[in-house]
């Protein structure tokens, strides 16, 4: 294996097909339970769900429709909303839905499976980088312009993981004309993007844009795998054709599940507000302290920063599992981020200022600060 960041290239199968070598690290190294972890990169929201009755029976019926929840957060029709197993399974049935057949250019740093599903679907990828600055991460528009020119469709996710900044108002803007110009269509991954109150999903953009979600990541419910896609009708039309010939139809428990929490999808951004406030503060004066200048990004519940000159993997695997904490190390998720590491706060004031804690400790020891 070349390393463990996502990879572009052309279509793949059967052995071609990349790893991604984040999940292969990552499983093992959660199921230790270490007792520090900044390593989530979605709330962990205490939710308590009661007893759901009958809920493995078939939800449907006269009068329902699946969808309603998703077009009512969203503000449009049923027409334009197509349910999926997760954020990662709405990645492939977009992209299916949505290309022409042509190369498909995606963003790094990403989390694998945006990148990597086009080549999986027979598609050729390019890639197409956001720059750190002091603060945002910005667009190089000559580089991504060029790229626009031999593509006709863009992955992208806005609040970029692993360091959680969003586009850059005039990027934006600019991302979204330029695509326009070179009649390039948008997938764009806003699992993280609830987060900010404000947020105007891409698919309100153009009917070239798509915008995917899931209840993963905001409201902590990865676990029942409730994803969406939010498009024009025609794309919707061609992404449930695709569902159910790849996955056939929603399962019932997850409808269930999501429809008893729907009055309270508020609640988790709320909390996330909360530990932005409490934890914070703490982490950018623990970074201070050892000599390491950080931003963090204005929402959300992650952040990345480097330790210059650290191999921030090797720091995990050994001083880290030493003193029982885990992050995650930047390699995850391009090349040039080996001294980069990701820090989540969205965890309890309490565990997170221990966990932080740890980290001064095995920061000062891997930069090697007394
Ligand atoms: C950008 C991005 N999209 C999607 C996911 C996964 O979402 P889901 O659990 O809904 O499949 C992740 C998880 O890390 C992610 O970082």
């Amino acid at each position: 294996m070349e390393g463990y960041h996502p990879t572009a290239g052309g279509p793949a199968r059967a052995e071609e097909v990349p790893p991604v070598a984040y999940l292969k690290w990552y499983i093992p190294r959660l199921k230790e339970m270490r007792p520090h972890n900044l390593s989530f990169s979605g709330l962990q929201y205490p939710w308590d769900l009661g007893t759901i009755e009958d809920i493995w029976k078939d939800h449907r019926g006269p009068g329902t429709d699946d969808r309603r929840m998703v077009s009512e957060m969203y503000g449009v029709n049923v027409e334009n909303v197509h349910l999926t197993h997760g954020a990662t399974q709405a990645i492939s049935i977009a992209i299916s839905a949505t290309s022409r057949g042509g190369k498909v250019a995606v963003e790094m740093p990403s989390y694998g499976p945006l990148s990597q599903t086009a080549r999986i679907l027979g598609l050729e990828t390019i890639v197409v980088r956001r720059k750190p600055t002091e603060s945002a991460w910005i667009i190089d528009r000559e580089e991504w312009a060029s790229v626009l020119s031999q593509v006709d469709l863009l992955m992208v996710c806005p609040q970029l993981n692993p360091v959680g900044w969003s586009y850059t108002e005039s990027d934006r803007e600019w991302l979204i004309e330029a695509c326009k110009q070179h009649d390039v269509r948008i997938i764009s991954d806003e699992v993280y993007s609830g987060a900010d109150r404000n947020w105007k999903p891409f698919y309100f953009e153009g009917d070239n844009c798509v915008s995917i979600s899931s209840l993963t990541k905001v409201h902590g419910l990865g676990q029942i795998r409730y994803g969406w896609i939010i498009a024009s009708k025609e794309i919707i039309a061609n992404a449930q054709n695709t569902f159910h010939n790849l996955a056939g139809i929603m399962s019932s428990p997850v409808i269930r599940i999501a429809e008893q929490i729907k009055d309270q999808l508020n609640e988790p951004v709320d909390l996330i507000d909360h530990y932005r406030e409490e934890n914070l503060p703490l982490l950018q004066s623990m970074l201070n302290r050892v000599g390491i200048e950080w931003n963090p990004p204005p929402y959300g519940v992650f952040g990345a920063f480097r330790v210059p000159g650290v191999d921030t993997l090797e720091m995990i695997d050994t001083i880290g599992k030493e003193h029982g904490l885990l992050a995650v190390p930047g390699c995850m998720f391009d090349s040039g981020l080996d001294d980069w590491l990701r820090v989540g706060w969205s965890i309890d004031p309490k565990s997170f200022a221990e966990a932080v804690d740890v980290l001064e400790t095995v920061l000062r020891t891997a930069l090697d600060i007394t």
